[in-house]
């Protein structure tokens, strides 16, 4: 990979002048049918958010194993002409007669294949009524308007991808299990092929409802009733424990909320990042604090790209990160989370006092952030088991020409959700519900708070981590990704390879990754058979291996086989202007440029 030096993300926005009268607004998505429906949008005069809606819409069609209107997300919107940013927070909620132990049947923890695909899984969806309060909010363009190229995509059709149909084969049964979902993706029984053609006409018949009738439509009357129908399914194994607990009065209540940002700082550069009920920006930001002191991205100190010693010590603070989000993070709404002391700089020193430069720590617990935190905090934590997250999802971003921006991250969970398409309407419902505890958590013997345990109306934890790149208050970047609680360490890549390491936007998306999503866990990494990169080579893994790191595979071998995230992204130059995208290839990736 041909590299730049430290601080030529900046450069590089200072160095092309002659491209400056271009404003244009740029779309980048993970397919090029939904990167067309929204640079429509902006063609037709509309703005991010308008773009946006459509955006979502054509991937429920297009992507429908990662995210739609039986989903939730994060959308990150920045407003050019007021300067503020904001998250609407779309995620999906437990029903009100949730609990905490609702996931435990005769004393044990369900079985996820069951559970993951049983009504119970299924959270009150939001991403249409967070669409709704984005359009009215700051929107150009009617609901209508937005939905119609999903409208068209649906009835008429489009051609089944490469992802698409490894996702309908690799499903874990999901696309199998529940008739309707096995009819539209595996007709006859045959799953859906690469270059198959898919039409989804009750998912375009669903869409009109919405254009025609607006978002109540979801939420009360026949498809509401159909929703509440649907996740009272069960798999035979659990028996009634299985049934979902949604109700029409779930469905009514259904609100966003707008939240404001957490703030962090690296090198100069400030990162506007999710709140809680992600973990997201939250550990995404210890991560980068816990590294503030090492000097990632000088190769003569042995911190180059790709280099051990970077790895290493990326692969330790996520380890201390996860920890700590084990412990602590949940729906701050329901749960006090102690934000300011988990990202208070002296007890993030504290924490990266315990990285050794080349050996690899014994597992570290959650740390305690109380005496850093203003708010008192009773309870000690213990670290939650974890459990393997999806890694699913999709991640958008779009600027237009105004200089609003949207980067969404958005969800049904699972690939493919709960597996359940909502019969005569077309849609999956997610099973974001696994994302809570399965075992409760709450202990007042041992004081820990629970902070993830179901509740009722509650947000299971999410990893999500749309992120704005600032400097000196403007957009630079912003950009997110999927994979479950491989997002948090997707975003953290992107971060320093742009701030540290100087990549390009484009490099800083290609650029082979390292992940850990447990204090304890093995490290998966984009080795030297990634096609997409130069990957991270077997003479490397073998000094992570030697520093006690646990890869997959013996010495000597390639144990990065991983693809990890799907990072699309939109950039401004800030001498010029000029907005520019990028996208991934490990999925469909597509930027559209939109001259304006
Ligand atoms: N379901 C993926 C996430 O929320 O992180």
């Amino acid at each position: 990979m041909n590299r730049r030096a430290p601080w030529s993300f900046l450069l590089l926005f200072l160095t092309f002048p002659a491209l400056a009268a271009s404003p244009d607004g740029v779309v980048a998505t993970s397919h090029p049918a939904a990167s067309a429906a929204g640079a429509r949008m902006l063609a037709a005069g509309g703005n991010a958010i308008d773009a946006a809606a459509a955006v979502q819409f054509a991937l429920n069609v297009v992507e429908p194993q990662s995210s739609g209107i039986g989903g939730g997300g994060f959308m990150l919107v920045h407003i050019a002409k007021t300067g503020e940013t904001v998250f609407v927070d779309s995620r999906e909620k437990a029903p009100a007669a949730a609990s905490a132990d609702m996931f435990v049947s005769h004393g044990s923890p369900m079985a996820f294949p069951l559970a993951s695909t049983s009504g119970l899984a299924v959270g009150v969806p939001g991403t249409l009524r967070g669409i709704e309060v984005a359009l009215k909010q700051w929107g150009t363009m009617t609901l209508a308007d937005t939905v119609a190229p999903a409208i068209e995509l649906a009835e008429h059709g489009f051609r089944v991808n490469r992802f698409l149909a490894e996702d309908i084969v690799n499903d874990g049964d999901r696309t199998r299990i529940h008739p309707e979902t096995a009819a539209i993706f595996r007709p006859g029984g045959v799953p859906l092929a690469e270059g198959d053609w898919l039409v989804q006409r009750d998912l375009a018949q669903t869409f009109r409802l919405i254009a025609a009738q607006g978002v109540d439509v979801f939420y009360e009357g026949p498809i509401a009733d159909a929703i509440v129908q649907a996740q009272s399914r069960t798999r035979d194994a659990l028996g009634p424990a299985g049934a979902g607990r949604m109700t029409l009065a779930d469905l009514q209540g259904y609100r966003p909320a707008i939240r404001d940002p957490l703030i962090g700082q690296f090198r100069g550069w400030t990162l506007a990042t999710m709140p809680p009920p992600s973990s997201g920006g939250l550990t995404l930001l210890q991560m980068l604090g816990l590294l503030k002191d090492f000097p990632i991205g000088d190769a003569s100190q042995g911190y180059g790209f790709g280099e051990p010693g970077t790895l290493h010590v990326m692969i330790e603070a996520m380890r201390l990160g996860f920890a700590d989000r084990a412990a602590w993070l949940g729906d701050g709404d329901t749960v006090s989370i102690p934000v300011g002391g988990l990202l208070h700089p002296a007890y993030l020193a504290q924490r990266a006092a315990s990285i050794h430069p080349d050996r690899r720590m014994a597992t570290p617990d959650a740390g305690d952030p109380r005496p850093w935190q203003r708010e008192s905090f009773s309870i000690p934590p213990r670290t939650t088991r974890m459990r393997e997250e999806s890694p699913h999802t999709t991640h958008f971003s779009i600027i237009d020409r105004w200089g609003n921006v949207v980067s969404y991250t958005s969800t049904i969970e699972h690939t493919w959700g709960s597996g359940i398409t909502v019969p005569r309407y077309g849609f999956l419902l997610n099973n974001e519900l696994t994302d809570f505890n399965f075992v409760p958590a709450h202990d007042s013997a041992s004081g820990n708070p629970g902070a993830n345990d179901v509740g009722p109306g509650k947000r299971p934890r999410s990893s999500m981590a749309p992120t704005l790149l600032l400097r000196d208050g403007k957009p630079v970047a912003a950009y997110g990704s999927p994979g479950g609680a491989t997002i948090i360490n997707s975003v953290f890549n992107v971060t320093l390879n742009l701030l540290a390491h100087g990549m390009t936007l484009q490099q800083a998306i290609d650029a082979p990754r390292v992940s850990v999503t447990h204090a304890t866990g093995m490290v998966s990494c984009e080795g030297v058979s990634d096609p997409t990169s130069t990957g991270i080579g077997t003479t490397v893994q073998d000094v992570l291996r030697a520093q006690g790191h646990a890869i997959a595979g013996a010495e000597g071998t390639d144990g990065c086989t991983a693809t990890i995230g799907s990072v699309q992204a939109v950039a401004v130059d800030l001498a010029t202007g000029t907005h520019r995208g990028a996208a991934d290839s490990r999925r469909e990736g597509t930027v559209i440029r939109v001259p304006r």
